[in-house]
């Protein structure tokens, strides 16, 4: 199964992705979190992506681009994989339909997960995550089990530099002018469901669950297992 989790900034886009990841056993592959690694590591990819990132800006097609489809034609993608933080711009879907179609692949499923833009702000201003394990918190709908600390790995939770109220407004902009069009394109070519952003991740993720035809049947250390709905809906 090949699934893109589409949205806004802020929307669970990651915290979603997530979850999925582990109950279908695919990965769960986010641009987002493997430019932050190489800014951590201090790549000379990292280098160059920080200062768009930092002021809320996309970074170049020709740094993202070539990053993704080397990633999804690695094994673990044999089985699908889901995307999240891309494709975000025309050039990128483009590129990703014709790469999948030369494999006789296609996206199965755009998931795309709605939230007003002034919610969001809230969303993101209130995220702390775990610079160890990316594991994301947020101080009111998602907190840690102890204050600031990561509930898997006990390291400190940090908050992302473009959470700042200004950087969220110019990441929003952003999306807006050169993201939101690649919903338009995928509606006419692929499937797309719309999942609003509940106050409560477990209603959202079984929102996504249910519009995906997929019922989870229970948890275990491994992740959560699921099963096809035969008539796609719970
Ligand atoms: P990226 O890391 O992808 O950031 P983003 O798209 O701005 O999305 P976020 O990660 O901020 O939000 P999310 O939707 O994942 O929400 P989350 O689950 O964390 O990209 C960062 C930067 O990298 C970009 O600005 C750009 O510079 C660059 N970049 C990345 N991909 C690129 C590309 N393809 N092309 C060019 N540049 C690219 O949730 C948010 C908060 O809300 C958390 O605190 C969470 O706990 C909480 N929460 C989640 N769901 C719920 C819920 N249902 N109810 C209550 N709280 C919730
Ligand atoms: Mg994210």
């Amino acid at each position: 199964m090949i699934l893109i989790m589409f949205g806004a900034p802020g929307v669970g886009k990651g915290s979603q992705a997530k979850i999925l990841s582990e109950a279908l056993r695919i990965p769960h592959i986010s641009t987002g979190d493997i430019f932050r690694e190489n800014v951590a590591n201090r790549t000379e990819l990292g280098r160059l992506v920080k200062v768009h990132m930092d002021n809320g800006l996309l970074v170049p097609d020709e740094m993202t681009i070539g990053l993704i489809m080397d990633r999804i034609y690695n094994a673990d993608c044999k089985s699908g994989f889901i995307l999240d933080g891309f494709p975000r711009t025309l050039s990128q879907v483009e590129h990703l339909g014709r790469s999948l179609k030369a494999e006789k692949r296609s996206i199965d499923t755009v998931v795309n997960i709605t939230l007003d833009d002034a919610k969001i702000i809230g969303r993101l201003t209130g995220r702390r995550v775990c610079p160890s394990c990316n594991l994301v918190y947020h101080l009111a709908y998602n907190k840690p089990h102890n204050v600031g600390r990561c509930n898997k790995c006990s390291s400190n939770l940090v908050q992302r530099v473009d959470d700042t109220e200004s950087t969220i407004v110019r990441r929003l902009q952003v999306y807006h002018a050169q993201t939101k069009p690649v919903l338009s394109y995928c509606r006419d070519r692929y499937v797309v469901v719309d999942v609003v952003s509940e106050d409560d991740i477990d209603d959202t993720t079984r929102n996504i669950f249910r519009s995906l035809g997929l019922a989870a049947i229970g948890t275990s250390d491994e992740g959560s297992q699921y099963m096809r709905l035969s008539n796609g809906c719970a």
